[in-house]
């Protein structure tokens, strides 16, 4: 039988999706996914790129979607990768990160989940702190080994309820709150 959403996801990462379909179902949230890569401008801010990726789903797939953008910063690297997350990852990745860093390793996670249908398009920001562990610690995906939230000494990849504390849940909780009273 064919199920049918009225909110739809579009990434290229299905991992982004799994996690947000979780945190949206506990939320009341029924997610569709359209697997899709899309435009990423170049820019210092993750809402202005958060922004163009979701007028481009939307212009794609003309139905109610949310897409995610997402970065990592490390304090004692002025914030870097942040809005290069995607190409550090894939780039120097775990291990290149883990390079960089001495003493102080102190970092956040920030998600941008932008909204957009015929309408509205709007933002929703969720911010983790924590730090960046010595080694790689558990099997996750992205920058999961290596980021321990605060108040936890496991990594998000060892973690089993990284989903009710994450960037992500921060960000889709806000989301969830606009939504159902939009
Ligand atoms: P993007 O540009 O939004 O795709 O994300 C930036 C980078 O952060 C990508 O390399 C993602 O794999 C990574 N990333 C985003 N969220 C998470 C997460 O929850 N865990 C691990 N890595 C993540």
């Amino acid at each position: 039988m064919h199920k049918s959403f009225d909110l739809f996801f579009v990434s290229s990462n299905n991992h982004k999706y799994q996690e947000a379909k979780i945190i949206l179902d506990s939320l009341g949230i029924n997610l569709g996914f359209f697997k899709s890569n899309l435009e990423e401008i170049q820019s210092n801010s993750l809402h202005n790129i958060a922004m163009a990726k979701a007028r481009d789903a939307f212009s794609k797939f003309k139905k109610p979607i949310i897409i995610e953008d997402d970065g990592l910063f490390i304090d004692s690297i002025d914030g870097f990768p942040g809005p290069y997350s995607s190409y550090v990852f894939k780039t120097i990745g775990n291990k290149g990160i883990l390079n960089l860093l001495k003493n102080n390793r102190k970092a956040n996670f920030i998600s941008i989940i932008t909204y957009c249908d015929k309408t509205n398009l709007q933002s929703f920001e969720g911010k983790l702190n924590g730090k960046i562990s010595k080694t790689l610690k558990g099997k996750g995906w992205g920058y999961d080994p290596i980021f321990i939230p605060n108040n936890s000494v496991k990594t998000f990849a060892e973690m089993n309820n990284k989903n009710e504390l994450s960037h992500r849940f921060k960000a889709l909780k806000k989301f969830s709150k606009w939504y159902l009273h939009k």
